[in-house]
């Protein structure tokens, strides 16, 4: 049989400005793997379809992004555990039977990135989530896995915090809260999981909700700093991270899914950081 690249891609909408495709070429160059990655933008009505189509054509892997993930999970066969907990799903990988496995590695991204990168030790510390959307629940379980002292989601829409908090409770100390309700509590973590930073925006929260030596993590990222990164140099962290370490991490996880190999991180990090002025310090 004549060999051919392996095709990976990412779906999502919109697609144009996504370091995916860079970061998985970077990967295979480092690894030695012979593959393609491209980015396709999809809606969400084609997602299905699309999706069908790829893996019909001999497409080995997908990504999926903004707004496909919970699609995503719907569509694979089977999913794996933490893809089940958080009910969407960022890595589809064909298995060897012709099944399609569903996995979800932006929260070890993140953790990874917190930890291995930042070293940012999440035992028994306060850490505040600011949203209760997609985003926050991918990353609940594999946070509380760390045991801190304490995961407080606050959120616009009360309601929906509280929610996903009972949810969870059995994985740890959990509450979900209004913003009103941080007022004279403090954290040693807060991570921005609101699409606020998106439109520039900032969710409703005081400078003192951030501890002496604290850390500001938006699990967004731009070529400048977001508005939450801003915050969080106003407010006095030690750092204020964005998510440019979590999205090559999470890339990694996928990777590894994939092609059983884990590329090195640290390289590729740096050099998409040093890209845009090194922002993330
Ligand atoms: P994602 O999958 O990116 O999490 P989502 O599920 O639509 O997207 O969730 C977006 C989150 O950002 C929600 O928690 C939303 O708050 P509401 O549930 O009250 O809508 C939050 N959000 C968006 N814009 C915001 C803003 N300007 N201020 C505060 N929170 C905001």
């Amino acid at each position: 049989m004549i060999s051919t690249q392996d095709r990976y891609a990412v779906f999502g909408q919109p697609i144009k400005h996504s370091k995916s495709p860079r970061i998985h070429q970077l990967f295979a160059e480092q690894t030695g793997q012979l593959l393609s990655y491209s980015a396709q933008e999809v809606p969400s009505e084609l997602f299905a379809s699309s999706a069908k189509t790829f893996f019909a054509e001999g497409g080995k892997g997908l990504n999926c992004t903004v707004p496909l993930k919970e699609l995503a999970w719907d569509f694979a066969d089977h999913n794996t555990e933490r893809a089940q907990l958080s009910k969407a799903v960022n890595t589809l990988a064909l298995q060897p039977d012709g099944t399609i496995l569903g996995d979800n590695t932006d929260g070890q991204g993140l953790i990874t990135d917190l930890i291995t990168n930042h070293k940012i030790a999440l035992l028994g510390i306060r850490i505040l989530i600011l949203g209760a959307g997609g985003a926050t629940r991918g990353i609940i379980a594999p946070i509380l896995k760390q045991s801190p002292q304490s995961l407080t989601i606050a959120n616009r829409t009360v309601d929906k915090a509280i929610k996903l908090a009972a949810e969870f409770h059995s994985l740890g100390a959990i509450t979900g809260h209004g913003f009103d309700d941080l007022k004279k509590r403090q954290f040693d973590l807060v991570i921005n999981a609101t699409s606020a930073s998106l439109s520039d925006q900032l969710p409703p929260i005081a400078s003192e909700s951030l501890a002496n030596g604290g850390t500001c993590y938006d699990l967004a990222y731009a070529d400048k700093p977001t508005a939450f990164v801003r915050w969080g140099l106003e407010s006095h962290a030690l750092k204020s991270l964005d998510g440019l370490g979590m999205l090559v991490e999470q890339a990694a996880e996928a990777f590894f899914i994939w092609r059983g190999i884990r590329p090195k991180t640290r390289a590729i990090i740096d050099l998409l950081n040093s890209e845009r002025g090194g922002c993330n310090h």
